[in-house]
This record gives C-alpha cells, sequence and structure tokens, in this order.
C-alpha cells in the first residue's frame, strides 16, 4: 500500500513538472521557458534597437551629433566623388606612411586578393575573370591612360585613394574592404606597378 502511495507521489510530482515545463514555455511563442543565467539576454544596458524613454525621439541609437568624427574614422568629404573632389585629392592628400619592406609586402597581399583579379598580378589588366572574358580590361598600370586624363602611370597618391574610396565606372568602391592604413599599403604596392615593368 505504502509502495503503491509513494509510485502514485512520484507521478503525480513528474507529472506536475512537465505541466508547469510545458506552461511555462507556452505563454510567449519567442521565448524557449527555462533560461539559464537570464542576465545575459537582458542585460541592463539598453540595445541599440530598444525604444528608450532617456531621449525625446524614444530611440536608443541617437545619430551623433552634426560634425563630429567617431574615434579612428578617417574623413574623407572634402574630397566628394567628382571630378574636382579627384583633382583636390591629387594635390591634397599623401600617403602617411614610409616605404618599408613589410609595407609593401603587406600592399601586395592586398593588392593579390582584391585589385588583381581585374588589374592582373603585375597590374598589366589582364586579371583572371578579365582573361576569362568576363569583364572588360582596365588599362595597365604602366602603359595605360587614364579614362580620367593622364597616363596611368603618373596617377598620384591621392587619385589612387579616391578611386579605392569611391570606384570608377565598372570599378567598385573598396572603402568598405579596406581600411585607410590598408589603402595606403595597396597604393604603395601600385606605384610599384607604375614602373616600367
Ligand atoms: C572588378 C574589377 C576591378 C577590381 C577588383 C579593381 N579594379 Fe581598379 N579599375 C577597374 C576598371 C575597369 C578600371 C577602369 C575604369 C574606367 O576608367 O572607367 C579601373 C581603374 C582603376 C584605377 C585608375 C583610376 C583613374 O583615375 O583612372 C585605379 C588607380 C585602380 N583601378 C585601382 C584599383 C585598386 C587599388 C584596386 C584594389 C583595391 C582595384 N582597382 C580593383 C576594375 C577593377
Amino acid at each position: 500500500m505504502l509502495a503503491m502511495n509513494r509510485t502514485n507521489i512520484l507521478g503525480l510530482a513528474f507529472v506536475a513538472v512537465v505541466v508547469a515545463t510545458i506552461f511555462s514555455s507556452c505563454h510567449d511563442k519567442r521565448s524557449r521557458g527555462l533560461e539559464y543565467a537570464p542576465n545575459m539576454y537582458y542585460p541592463i544596458a539598453y540595445n541599440p534597437d530598444q525604444k528608450n524613454p532617456i531621449f525625446a525621439n524614444g530611440i536608443s541609437a541617437q545619430v551623433p551629433p552634426p560634425g563630429t568624427t567617431p574615434v579612428g574614422f578617417t574623413r574623407f568629404d572634402e574630397f566628394p566623388n567628382t571630378p574636382e573632389g579627384y583633382a583636390a585629392a591629387s594635390t591634397g592628400i599623401t600617403s602617411p606612411l614610409t616605404v618599408t619592406k613589410k609595407n609593401l609586402l603587406e600592399g601586395k597581399q592586398l593588392y593579390l586578393a582584391f585589385c588583381s583579379p581585374c588589374h592582373g598580378e603585375k597590374g598589366m589588366g589582364n586579371g583572371h575573370i578579365v582573361e576569362l572574358g568576363k569583364f572588360p580590361a582596365p588599362p595597365s598600370y604602366s602603359t595605360g591612360n587614364s579614362s580620367r586624363g593622364g597616363a596611368m602611370k603618373d596617377l598620384t597618391d591621392g587619385k589612387i585613394y579616391h578611386t579605392i574610396q569611391y570606384g570608377l565606372n565598372l570599378m567598385g568602391s573598396y572603402a568598405s574592404q579596406l581600411s585607410p592604413e590598408e589603402r595606403w599599403k595597396v597604393i604603395m604596392y601600385v606605384h610599384q606597378l607604375q614602373k616600367p615593368q
């Protein structure tokens, strides 16, 4: 008799736990029910996408005040994507890096990854997607002419930087793939390819 009771009580307790678990996970469709260390999911700080009563517009992710520059961000808006911006960049900016073997090697590595598919390993405009017939050949860095006028071999730091920043016609912008420092390293290597091959 006593043994029977014990089984019943255990059984009942088990059912109760199952029911409680099911119900606790049901009240909110997005909830997984039991949560381990919930303060990991619900931090005290506001999430960027969370409503925020502190600000008049009720949004946590505020637009920075006009004219501010984020830490570590390099502004380029004084050289817009216009012929004037291109000319101004040509005389207005030069590489802050010194030519070292390490910088050149890093520039080469980045160039081979991001630019050589079109421009070719030696910058002759015969990258592999050009050879496959999937892309028109860009002008050679050493012998070609820029569609904006002048020889490719004479392209300055600023003109190449402007091109990486904004792209040019069929060439897209590489601003999101290369940090300013990486761009200068690539430019250092492009200058090597502008020399007679
Ligand atoms: C998808 C192919 C492609 C890739 C990748 C590419 N380019 Fe270009 N690039 C072109 C084409 C095409 C042109 C010629 C555009 C024109 O004059 O209309 C060009 C032109 C240029 C010019 C000449 C700009 C001028 O003022 O005339 C420079 C400099 C240049 N690219 C640098 C780079 C660098 C540096 C990279 C890598 C970060 C790169 N390109 C990646 C296709 C590419």
